[in-house]
């Protein structure tokens, strides 16, 4: 049974991803120092798979704790890496804590792939990487542009510096670009856990509903856009999981056809916001209070993704459509309320 090393495995996507990797028969150990996450996230996981996972609180920036992780599992056949921090908004009031958490954990995670030369890499991209796409859909080819945000120039070194660790190892690098990921897994024992007020479209929208929250604003309808409202590529928090397992078996089987490949994870259907907004009070039965408020500073207009690649190559199938996204969110933020 081929043991994943997942970075960040207590988060929102990482602990989705354990589930799959369980249901597809990996065994799984975590490293997650509890920053931005909840460690009880692990207890949804073995109530969902009846696994129980090891997290090792280690700060990934600690590099002698990190090695002792590799030094005492040397049968860590993949690693998919999601540890990171990833506000937007505090990106860009905190520059040198992103750079140097984001990218000193990446380091140190790649020193030990090396040294232990452990077969097989994923990386947690983003769709932030594009910038605001002067086409849409965006492929894996379309040109990136400056980022706009400390965060999303995090996601751009990033794959920089796989780009030149990839070329003098020998493991087999994947980078996935996720767009926006939403909603939670279908049993409801995990989902998303923002800390704070929710920067966030879709808790924003599922807090406001459930009363945590007064109001939401829509932030700005005066975009050349069908309705005036910023477009994105919403993709259920699954559908991303699943495709992290595809990823490494993509590898196991090398049909890899470079040691270092990127993938969109999007649906392929771009949804704006108040379509979001109509999609929520559809499968809710839940009017929401919104206002339309100003436009939020470095927000993309528009974009999504041609997903073409992963569907391809990686025989992903996207399982989740917009209102299931939206209902597994509401059903969860019911969840936590109870
Ligand atoms: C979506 C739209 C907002 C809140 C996210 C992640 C980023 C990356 C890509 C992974 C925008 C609007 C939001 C609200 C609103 N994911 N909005 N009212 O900005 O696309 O970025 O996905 O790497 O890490 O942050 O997502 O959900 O913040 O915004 O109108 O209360 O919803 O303006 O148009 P974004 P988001």
């Amino acid at each position: 049974m081929s043991k994943i090393l997942v970075t960040g495995g207590c988060g929102y996507i990482g602990s989705h991803t354990i589930v799959d990797l369980f249901e597809n028969g990996y065994d799984v150990i975590s490293i997650d120092n509890n920053s931005r996450s909840d460690a009880g996230s692990l207890n949804g996981v073995e109530k969902i798979t009846g696994k129980a996972v090891k997290n090792y609180k280690v700060d990934l920036c600690n590099f002698d704790d990190t090695h002792a992780v590799f030094e005492e599992n040397e049968d860590i056949e993949g690693v998919i890496h999601f540890a990171a921090y990833k506000a937007v908004g505090e990106s860009v009031d905190k520059p040198l804590m992103y750079y140097e958490n984001n990218l000193n954990s990446l380091l140190n995670i790649l020193k030990c792939v090396q040294e232990f030369d452990v077969p097989y890499f994923v990386f947690s991209s983003s769709c932030t990487v594009y910038g605001n796409p002067d086409v849409i859909p965006v492929t894996e080819n379309t040109p990136t542009k400056p980022a706009e945000s400390p965060y999303g120039a995090t996601k751009q070194m990033g794959e920089q510096i796989l780009t030149s660790f990839a070329k003098i190892v020998n493991t087999q690098v994947v980078a996935l670009r996720y767009f926006n990921p939403v909603g939670a897994h279908p049993s409801i024992e995990i989902g998303e856990l923002p800390i704070g007020r929710p920067q966030n479209l879709v808790p924003a929208i599922t807090q406001t509903a459930i009363g945590k929250l007064p109001k939401m604003f829509v932030h700005g309808d005066d975009y050349d856009t069908r309705d005036g409202s910023c477009l994105r590529d919403y993709i259920h928090v699954s559908d991303i999981s699943h495709a992290h397992t595809l990823a490494i078996q993509y590898l196991e089987k090398e049909k890899n056809s470079s040691n270092y490949e990127i993938f969109n994870l999007g649906t392929g259907n771009g949804v704006t916001v108040l379509e979001a907004i109509r999609s929520f009070e559809k499968v809710s039965g839940v009017k929401l209070n919104y206002e339309v408020g100003p436009r939020r500073e470095g927000d993309i207009i528009a974009i999504y993704a041609n997903n073409d690649h992963a569907v391809k190559s990686l025989g992903w199938e996207i399982k989740h459509d917009i209102d299931d996204m939206m209902l597994t969110a509401w059903k969860w933020e019911q969840k936590l309320k109870e």
